[in-house]
């Protein structure tokens, strides 16, 4: 196998993560893949701030066209997030013939459908396993690992912010806006928290999971999305006088008759159940296929170092995979295109 060159766009948060994680965790990345991964050029339009990391001269430009464009880079990593410009430099890595890692959930649950008709023209393949869940593998194991299944519901706690906010709240009686705070300079929140706190990033991981376990599309605009901050310190209190804990559950389920429900609200989760036990910035989902059963993953959902372990672990799986000789292996949502069924939500 030969070196991977890659190239980033975004050096935030995260993108500081994927950085920090090939400069040290280079060798161990090299023995497992017999070959290195090579960071050739990291696009930002912030070239001054000092991210804590030692870039060689020439490395970090404010011109996405030197990662987009440049004949040497096998695979193109997104992490600026957002729409606009996102989806114009995802797609023309696409039309360059580069592979894309993402994390954008956004993006995708929006503009998913024409990225991955892109990319399965051009014969590249779109990985977004950091798209949800943080560091938990539940994109690859939903396509692969437990791909043979029919899914009959998955639901989760999706959102490592309201999460990390509702713990808070509840363990040490904390207020709302306060811990928020804190969520944002942990570098858990989106850059809009809005997306966070009213349930819309779990309502786009929502789409992701429920196109990828029932292999339809599904925009993320039909999915009813209530967040948490309407939520207050003696709703809380209330519910666990109760016997409950309230938890931002997001919660898919494919019907008998064909039809899918989607939706993320508020929920009140009954203490002696294992979601109950999620805190702070961790996430878990829970999978039922005809087959497996159920099975459920618990991780920690957001934040610099989990985020780029699931973007890494996909660069690596596409120099496994031998770089698109032949077709895309992943289908982007994990069906071929022509087999994606119209169910109604
Ligand atoms: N803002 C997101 C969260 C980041 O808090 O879960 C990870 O997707």
């Amino acid at each position: 196998m030969k070196e991977l060159k890659v190239g980033l766009l975004g050096f935030g948060t995260i993108g500081t993560g994927v950085v920090k994680l090939l400069q040290q965790n280079a060798e161990v990345i090299r023995n497992r893949l017999g070959a290195p991964v090579r960071l050739l050029k990291i696009a930002d339009l912030d070239i001054e701030t000092d991210r804590g990391v030692k870039l060689e001269e020439g490395l970090l430009t404010a011109d996405a066209e030197q990662v987009l464009s440049n004949p040497e880079i096998d695979v193109v990593i997104e992490l600026i997030g957002g729409y606009e410009p996102a989806r114009s430099f995802v797609l023309k890595a696409i039309a360059n013939g580069k592979h894309v890692v993402t994390a954008n959930k956004a993006l995708l649950a929006v503009h998913g459908e024409e990225i991955f008709a892109a990319a399965a023209d051009k014969g590249v393949e779109v990985m977004f396993e950091a798209s949800v869940g943080g560091g938990i593998p539940i994109i690859t194991s939903l396509k692969e690992n437990l791909g043979a299944n029919r899914f009959q519901s998955i639901f989760g706690i999706l959102n490592g912010t309201c999460n990390y906010i509702l713990t808070r709240m509840t363990n040490e009686g904390e207020e709302f806006a306060a811990v928020l705070k804190d969520a944002q300079q942990a570098g858990y929140a989106e850059a809009d928290p809005t997306f966070d706190i009213e349930g819309i990033d779990t309502a786009h991981k929502l789409a992701l999971l429920v196109s990828l376990c029932f292999g339809t599309r599904v925009d993320f605009k039909q999915i009813y999305a209530e967040g948490i901050s309407s939520i207050t310190s003696l709703d809380i209190q209330f519910a666990r006088q109760f016997g409950y804990k309230i938890k931002l559950l997001a919660i898919g389920k494919m019907h008998d008759n064909g039809s899918i429900e989607a939706r993320v609200h508020p929920t009140m989760i009954p203490e002696h159940y294992p979601l109950a036990d999620v805190d702070g910035v961790f996430n878990a989902v829970r999978v039922t296929g005809d087959f497996v059963g159920p099975v459920m993953q618990y991780g920690l959902g957001a934040g610099m170092n989990a985020t780029a372990s699931a973007v890494v672990g996909d660069v690596m799986s596409l120099a496994r995979s031998g770089r698109g000789n032949g077709e895309p292996r992943s289908y982007g949502y994990g069906c071929r295109p022509d087999a994606l069924q119209e169910l109604p939500l």
